[in-house]
This record gives C-alpha cells, sequence and structure tokens, in this order.
C-alpha cells in the first residue's frame, strides 16, 4: 500500500461471488472500481457470507465463483497493488461487529428495506431467514470496519447504504461521547448504472439475458444478433427510434464516438438493424479482446488469484482489527487481559 492512502479518500465495495461477472458488472461497477483502485484508497469484496444468504444450499457454486469473478476485476483494471481485494469471511471482524451492530438495530429498519419483501417475493421463502433480514447489516458492517467514506454501488443499493447511515449515527449517539467512532457512508452511483440485457430488461444472470466476460466471440455475436431493437422497426428502411432500443443504449456504452452517427442512420432508416447488430458485434468484441485476453490469464493462473486475495485480506484484517477495538472500547466491551 502506497505512503498516500492516508491522504486519499477510503472507498469499499463489494460483490456477491453468486456467478459469472457479465457486462452488466463491467460497465456498471468495475470500470469505475477500477478508476478508485489507483485513485483511492480502495478496498474491494468477495461478498461470499452475502452469497450465503440466497445460495446457502450451493456452497460449491459460492466457492468456485470466487476466483471467476476477482479474474474478472483484475481483467477490468482493479489494480491489486494500489487497492485492496479481499474474502469477507476472511475477516472474522466483520462478523464481529455485526454481532455487536445487532444489538442496536431496530427489528423494523431492517424489515422495512425493500430488497427483504421484494427478495423474498422473488426468490421464494426459503430465503425468509435471520441471516438475510441482517443483510444490509452485515453491508453496513463491511463498509463500517475500514471506516469507508464512499461505495461505489448501483442504485439498487442506496436504501442499504441509507439505512448504514442511520444505524453508525445511532453508534456514535450511544457510544461515540461527542466523537465519531464510526463513519457514515455514502453512496456514489455509477454513470450507468442499468445496462439492459440482450431482452431489453436490466442485464442481469438471473433472466438469462447477459453477454459473459467468459463468453468467446461467437456466442457473443450470436447473443448481439438476438438483441431486441425497436420493434416497430421491421426492415431497413423503416425510422427507427434509438431512444428506446436496447441494442442503441449497449452502443453508447461501448462506442461513444459513434453513436451519433448510429442514430442519425438508424432515424433516417439507412441502417436496418441486422447491419447495426453485425457492426456492433464487431465493436464489442474487439473492446473485450484486450479484456478478455487478461481474464484467459487469470483464469489460468489460480495460484496468482489465490495469492492476491491472500494478501489483500491480510492487509484489511489489520485495519479492520483496529476498526473493532475502538467499537469495542467505545462500547466498554475491553477486557483487562
Ligand atoms: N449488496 C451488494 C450487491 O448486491 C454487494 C455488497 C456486499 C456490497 N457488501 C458490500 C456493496 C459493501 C458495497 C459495499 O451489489
Amino acid at each position: 500500500m502506497s505512503s498516500t492512502a492516508a491522504n486519499r479518500p477510503r472507498v469499499m465495495a463489494g460483490m456477491r461471488p453468486s456467478g459469472l461477472v457479465h457486462l452488466g458488472h463491467l460497465v456498471g461497477v468495475l470500470t469505475q472500481w477500477a478508476n478508485y483502485s489507483g485513485s483511492a484508497d480502495a478496498f474491494f469484496e468477495i461478498a461470499d457470507l452475502h452469497a450465503y444468504t440466497t445460495d446457502f444450499d450451493d456452497p460449491a457454486k459460492i466457492r468456485d465463483a470466487r476466483n471467476e469473478m476477482v479474474a474478472a476485476w483484475l481483467a477490468a483494471g482493479v489494480d491489486p497493488r494500489t487497492s485492496t481485494i479481499f474474502l469477507q469471511s476472511g475477516i472474522p471482524q466483520i462478523s464481529e461487529l455485526q454481532v455487536l451492530l445487532a444489538m442496536i438495530t431496530p427489528l423494523s429498519w431492517l424489515e422495512r428495506v425493500p430488497t427483504f419483501k421484494g427478495q423474498i417475493e422473488a426468490l421464494g421463502q426459503q430465503i425468509a431467514t435471520y441471516g438475510f433480514l441482517g443483510y444490509p447489516l452485515l453491508q453496513l458492517c463491511d463498509i463500517a470496519i475500514f471506516r469507508g467514506e464512499y461505495v461505489p454501488v448501483g442504485r439498487d443499493q442506496v436504501a442499504h447504504l441509507e439505512l448504514g447511515r442511520e444505524i453508525v449515527r445511532r453508534f456514535n449517539y450511544l457510544y461515540g461521547d461527542g466523537r465519531e467512532i464510526l463513519i457514515e457512508p455514502q453512496a456514489t452511483l455509477s454513470e450507468f448504472p442499468d445496462v439492459p440485457g440482450i431482452d431489453g430488461r436490466k442485464m442481469s444472470k438471473s433472466y438469462d439475458n447477459a453477454i459473459f466476460i467468459s463468453d468467446d466471440e461467437e456466442t457473443t455475436t450470436r447473443k448481439v444478433r438476438a438483441m431486441v431493437t425497436d420493434p416497430l422497426k421491421i426492415r431497413r428502411g423503416d425510422p427507427g427510434r434509438p431512444e428506446i432500443c436496447p441494442l442503441f443504449a449497449l452502443w453508447r456504452l461501448v462506442n461513444p464516438l459513434k453513436v451519433d452517427g448510429v442514430a442519425a442512420e438508424c432515424r433516417s432508416g439507412a441502417l436496418g438493424c441486422v447491419q447495426d447488430k453485425t457492426d456492433f458485434a464487431e465493436q464489442l468484441n474487439a473492446h473485450l479482446r484486450p479484456l478478455r485476453e487478461r481474464y484467459t490469464m487469470y483464469r489460468g493462473d489460480p495460484a496468482l488469484v489465490e495469492r492476491i486475495i491472500a494478501e489483500g485480506t491480510a492487509r484489511a484484517r489489520d485495519i479492520a482489527a483496529g476498526v473493532l477495538a475502538d467499537v469495542k472500547r467505545a462500547m466498554k466491551l475491553t477486557s483487562a487481559l
């Protein structure tokens, strides 16, 4: 870690190892992470405990997703020399902090978080556990144990951050004796929080509409050909509406320099959707090629990825231990030993 870490803002974010990394993660989140890894004192977490809140019956999947996910982070430019990549379950201080903060977290605050009822409706009653109810509290502990100030996340996480800020305020009020022992974290939203998938809905593994980093170029091209476009533009010559077209939304993300030309030709009808898809698939594959090469390299070197995780986890644990000690002191939980 560079000696200037103390002057840089502390950034913290996590991702659940619950499947393959796709284009939505890449442009929505990982591009931001890569920037922060050079400019902030950044901590990036493999949120494996969070993955267990919904996938507790499939530990092998969570374990397998870990290295794949970190390989994608590294390929996207998250730099382990200037940021800290770590494993949540390797930091016992996070879990200990969760027990402590659970004492002052009102049940009603957790129950009113929209993702709680929403996810139970979507995934079923089997995830209605004590652990799942505590999901946003655990997320706050991830952040607070490093005194994270900025949290780069998608829009769907803002309610979790709001709850986290309330818990921090309550903690400081009850135990801080006029001081800020913990810091209220702030969400920093990506410029492109919602990336459409091939069916036009938000890109998501569970909708089966994602383009994965691990896809080869042929698969990518096939998926792009299957993309939804303006339903009123049936054939070349018909005027299209780029503003409602998911394919066009992806163009904006992948090659901003070309969007004005594509939009004009789509509107006039000169550009048909079939040609547009062929052009875009080429652009996308070219855009992803260097990243996919790095990804393949990291996938082929699990020892390297494991070493990066182990080193980051050790570094993160040191910092977490210091903050937990402050918390326990404030709560008068320190023993004389
Ligand atoms: N809940 C986040 C998500 O689903 C993942 C996450 C876990 C996280 N811990 C975090 C994000 C801490 C930011 C900070 O995307």
